[in-house]
């Protein structure tokens, strides 16, 4: 199957933070197309949102959203994937999935294009296409460069993750408690539940029975699918901070082979989509409001692990733009790459 030339578009989940942030990259990025679909909740129906200097009404998500629809992006959580997925499939639609519902299924393609496009090859749909982690596509957009250089064997990774991950309202709701310490009137936590606001804490997700929430547990699973290996072992600690729109992590590599640090440099430099920021004279490396509203992730504190032997190990640090490379410019690129 082969995408027309205008396909007509569904976003699904367009009053969100992500499905926001693919209208604006549809405009940006000048993807032809033909029809597009506003969906959301019963609750948005009607609401209008500006696009291309006019306003399209939202509409609310049914089965039967998908007739005209050749490719419809999901960006609403895995429960309404899992339940509106088959149907536009069924009518005829390719679905590129932003949630973690279909990513570990077999026949399900999980594709960051500058390190797996080439899945896409056998791609013929109409199907679901997975879009990654946020955080798993931020840290493999820099260690996979040095994977292909050296064969990464471990990996463990500490995340500082963005409000946006958590969607719009979370953003709102950190924006409050700045607004709030300002008044000095108490902290606004009707979402969250929590303070977010000069804090950190563990990352949002359930626990599991090895003491791992899912957020940790998707970055060893999706890294092993998209890497093809199931033999690297990783650990995750992810972390949410008080950062509206960026994510970022520090990275330490265990290599196969030795791969010292002006050869990282260089790999890294050479990579698509990464920008290497490693300034060390002057004190400035990756930092989340440097990346915020960039396509390229930003990495840099490139440096041999001195605990390993020469050259077997590399410390990093990586920023991304969670909405972007994260999650909607990820899923405009795999959309870009089909037939
Ligand atoms: P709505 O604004 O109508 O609730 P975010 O990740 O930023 O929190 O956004 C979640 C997106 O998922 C929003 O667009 C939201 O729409 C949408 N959504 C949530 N629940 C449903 C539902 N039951 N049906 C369709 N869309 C939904």
């Amino acid at each position: 199957m082969t995408l027309p030339e205008e396909p007509n578009l569904a976003i699904v989940g367009a009053t969100g933070a992500v499905g926001r942030e693919l209208m604006n990259l549809l405009i940006e990025r000048r993807f032809a197309h033909g029809r597009l679909r506003l969906l959301a909740s019963a609750r948005s129906a009607g609401r209008l949102l500006p696009y291309c200097g006019t306003s399209l009404a939202v509409e609310e998500l049914t089965e039967r959203s998908f007739a005209d629809i050749d490719l419809a992006f999901f960006s609403a959580g895995g429960a309404i994937s899992r339940q509106y997925a088959p149907a536009a499939v069924e009518a005829g639609a390719i679905v590129i999935d932003n949630s973690s519902a279909f990513r570990m299924d077999d026949d399900v393609p999980l594709i960051v294009p500058e390190i797996n496009g080439n899945g896409l090859a056998r791609f013929s749909g109409p199907a679901i296409i997975a879009n990654p982690n946020c955080s798993t596509i931020i840290a493999l957009m820099a260690a996979t460069p040095l994977h292909r250089a050296a064969t990464v064997k471990r990996m463990v990774i500490s995340t500082y993750q963005a409000a946006s991950g958590a969607g719009a309202a979370w953003m709102a709701e950190l924006q409050q408690q700045a607004l709030d310490h300002a008044a000095g009137t108490p902290y606004t936590m009707r979402t969250t539940g929590r303070q977010l606001l000069f804090n950190v804490f563990s990352h949002n997700s359930p626990l599991g029975p090895e003491g791992y929430n899912e957020e940790e547990m998707k970055l060893l699973r999706e890294t092993r699918k998209i890497w093809s290996d199931e033999s690297v072992l990783i650990s995750a600690t992810c972390v949410r901070v008080p950062v509206l729109r960026a994510h970022s992590a520090a990275i330490n590599l265990t290599f196969a082979r030795p791969l010292d640090e002006q050869e990282a440099h260089r790999v890294l430099a050479e990579a698509p989509g990464l920008r290497v920021v490693d300034d060390r004279a002057a004190n400035r490396f990756p930092e989340p409001i440097d990346a915020d509203g960039k396509d390229d992730v930003l990495v840099g504190r490139i440096r041999s692990d001195i605990s390993q032997a020469p050259g077997m190990g590399m410390d990093m640090f990586v920023s991304g733009d969670q909405l972007r490379k994260g999650a909607a410019l990820n899923a405009l690129q795999i959309a870009e790459m089909l037939p």
